[in-house]
């Protein structure tokens, strides 16, 4: 039932606070996350020297914002790969390594198929991290982690992302606190991030209908470029994911600092620049990248926090999103482009919970 909401995928969009909720429920105490979360078999948290993750479409982009986590929170080398890729190759694992694939439904068959290889390949455990409680990569890992985003309808995923990227944090920061890599302040500092959580995507929320005013820029677009530089490149990837999923519009999403490398032959006054603005020492990194695609007449859309210093001015539209910790910028950060991507799709008419094509469960290769 969409209750009060015109689609699905908006639904899903303004459960995120709740669910985002619901998966940290019991896993964190008021200053640790819980090693409990992963059952009885938790041994592996502190073993582990090495993880490869793998995963499709918008669970790999979470995937590729984990990495950014696992090695600078708990300094082990992590590889994300999509399965499609993995499962059809020679995997080379690394002594004590964990397979992780993530999962919205648990049925993808090239997850599914990559998981089964995996089980073969001498890796220390396979844990899932998935959503679906009764699908088949539930029951045939080893060890689960469900996100507890409730069941997702639109096929454009949304809240299945956010609850991944949560539960990949508690991983993150279990990880780490084994191996004795986090001090005990910096734990409690991340546990009472991730307890505002909740409150910060509501914030991020809020932002609707002026994210609203701004989908009209893009009625009659036919190309869309996303920047975004460390954990925020995923991001970008996720975002013009959404855009092309649902508004058809072509998206393109670039490390910024790739910018030079190719990309900036296509900016001209007829390409809308979108980015998310981290408030960290890449900021000036991410300004100073931004100014060549101005210098170029392309139309820049920047979310960031009022503290990033971004305004309104010529060939910008800025909008402003709540400052968080930098470590939750990734999930907090995601919302702005979900409800920009959302409501492009509206402006342009399409069947944005059903996109054509597309199957919400990609159970055949
Ligand atoms: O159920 P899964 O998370 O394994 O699905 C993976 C992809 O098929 C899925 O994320 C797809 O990319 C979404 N439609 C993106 O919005």
């Amino acid at each position: 039932d969409k209750g009060e909401f015109r689609h699905y995928m908006l639904k899903e969009i303004y459960e995120q606070p709740k669910v985002i909720a619901a998966c940290l429920e019991g896993r964190i105490s008021e200053d640790r996350v819980l090693t409990s979360s992963f059952g009885a078999d938790s041994a592996f948290l502190k073993d582990v020297e090495n993880i490869h993750i793998v995963a499709c479409g918008t669970s790999y982009h979470a995937g590729m914002v984990a990495k950014y986590w696992i090695e600078e929170l708990a300094n082990i080398p992590c590889s994300v790969e999509v399965a499609s890729e993995y499962r059809y190759r020679k995997v080379a694992v690394p002594k004590k390594s964990l397979f992780l694939t993530l999962s919205q439904s648990g049925e993808t068959a090239d997850t599914l198929a990559a998981m089964r290889m995996a089980k073969g390949l001498g890796y220390l455990t396979t844990l899932a991290i998935c959503n679906v409680p009764s699908s088949t990569l539930v029951r045939e890992s080893d060890l689960t982690l469900l996100t507890r985003a409730g069941t997702e309808i639109g096929v454009a995923s949304t809240k299945a992302f956010t609850t991944q990227l949560t539960a990949l944090l508690i991983t993150s920061i279990a990880i780490a606190a084994e191996k004795g890599e986090l001090s005990d302040d910096k734990h409690t500092a991340l546990v009472h991030a991730l307890r505002s959580l909740p409150s910060y995507v509501d914030a991020a929320i809020k932002q609707d209908s002026a994210i609203k005013l701004v989908s009209e820029h893009f009625a009659n677009k036919h190309n869309a470029l996303f920047l975004g530089r460390g954990p925020m490149f995923p991001i970008a990837l996720e975002g013009a994911l959404k855009l092309k999923e649902i508004s058809y519009i072509h998206a393109e999403a670039y490390p910024a600092g790739e910018l030079k490398h190719g990309p900036l032959a296509l900016v001209d006054e007829t390409m809308p620049i979108i980015t998310v603005a981290p408030n960290n020492q890449m900021l000036d990194k991410l300004k100073s990248n931004l100014q060549e695609v101005r210098a170029r007449g392309g139309e820049l859309f920047v979310f960031g926090a009022k503290e990033t210093g971004f305004a309104q001015a010529e060939g910008i539209h800025y909008n402003e999103i709540p400052w968080v910790e930098e470590v939750l910028e990734p999930i907090v950060h995601t919302i702005p482009l979900q409800l920009l991507s959302y409501h492009v799709a509206v402006v342009k008419g399409t069947d944005v919970d059903q996109p054509r094509n597309l199957a919400k469960s990609v159970t055949v290769e």
